[in-house]
């Protein structure tokens, strides 16, 4: 670990060259200091190039996250977040987990340069690089228990929707329970864990990954078809995407506290890519149940018409693909 890597790393994110020399005398340290401080970023798998004569750089400019940029996009509602910018985590969700049974307060938000284990449903891993991906955790906590927020993943799924939609991103959709898609390639992820009692208070972590600017050999690491803003032609700013996002997060979890996923349930529909599409389901046994998407209940259920009549399936270990 070293203290430096993020200071240096916040130099280089102009994607220029920054001598060894320079870099030591900016930080009054030597340049086997900053040599070690640039190791530490690769070993995070941050890509430095070392050239002999020129010193140091990112192959690409990044934007690091700026908490004015972030506070400023949030708007009026602002003061009421308490948000922490980290440079590396293991998980925003795992280390916001631990802040929320300390006591951490309502609408608490973490996010980070770097998760070095993040995850993603289904026990799969969220593969994030500096610069790659927005990644952040949102505390929201709740006076029910955690046995009437089963709709919650599919809110916060219309959170992200109009927050793209007011970024002017087109062509985004939803694909039950709460990826959100591009061309049929997954765009950005949420990851909620809950904790408390059933019935009694409950408080959610409310993870949310979305891809900035892969690169080819991060793509080649993910399991699934995958797609970034920047291939769409999307150049937001982190900070400016994440206080949008966190806007409309705050504004749709208000709404679902006091109403319930039935008031964004309209909504929800009109994003999702599989509405009134055939559609083949995964079931955890290795089945596969064919059918045609019909509706979502008021707690998330998804309603699928196959041969059997009327079925309904609840998230979890269940995969939907289209059924064409
Ligand atoms: C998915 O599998 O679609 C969910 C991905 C969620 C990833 C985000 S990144 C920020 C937060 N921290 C994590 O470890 N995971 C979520």
């Amino acid at each position: 670990m070293s203290a430096l890597t993020f200071p240096i790393l916040q130099v280089l994110s102009d994607g220029k060259f920054h001598s060894g020399e320079d870099l030591a005398d900016r930080f009054d340290v030597t340049r086997a200091t900053v040599w070690n401080a640039i190791q530490h970023a690769e070993n995070l798998g941050v890509e430095v190039f070392s050239v002999r004569g020129r010193g140091y750089k990112l192959p690409q400019a990044v934007d690091m996250l700026d908490e004015q940029v972030v506070l400023t996009a949030i708007g009026e509602q602002r003061a009421w977040f308490n948000l922490q910018l980290l440079d590396e985590v293991d998980s925003t969700n795992s280390y916001l987990m631990k802040q929320a049974a300390k006591g951490a307060p309502h609408v608490t938000c973490v996010a980070a340069h770097i998760q070095t284990s993040g995850k993603g449903r289904r026990g799969r891993i969220w593969v994030s690089h500096l610069g790659a991906s927005l990644t952040f955790s949102l505390l929201w906590r709740f006076n029910c228990g955690a046995a009437a927020l089963s709709g919650l993943s599919l809110a916060v799924g219309v959170a992200l929707m109009r927050a793209f939609q007011q970024l002017g991103v087109q062509g985004v959709s939803l694909k039950w329970p709460n990826d959100v898609l591009y061309d049929n390639k997954k765009l950005a992820g949420i990851l909620i864990e809950l904790q408390g009692d059933m019935d009694g208070p409950s408080a959610a972590v409310i993870g949310v990954g979305v891809n900035l600017r892969l690169p080819e050999k991060v793509l080649k690491r993910i399991d699934q078809p995958a797609i970034d803003l920047a291939s769409i032609g999307v150049g937001v700013n982190q900070g400016e995407l994440l206080g949008t996002l966190l806007r409309h997060l705050a504004e749709v979890l208000r709404t679902f506290e006091e109403d319930g996923f039935v008031a964004l349930r309209a909504e929800w529909l009109s994003y999702h890519v599989y509405h009134n599409r055939p559609v083949r389901m995964l079931m955890p046994d290795g089945r596969d149940v064919h059918g045609t998407v019909r509706d979502v209940a008021e707690d998330g259920i998804l309603l699928v018409e196959t041969a059997l009549g009327m079925q309904r399936f609840s998230a979890g270990e269940i995969s939907l693909r289209t059924g064409t």
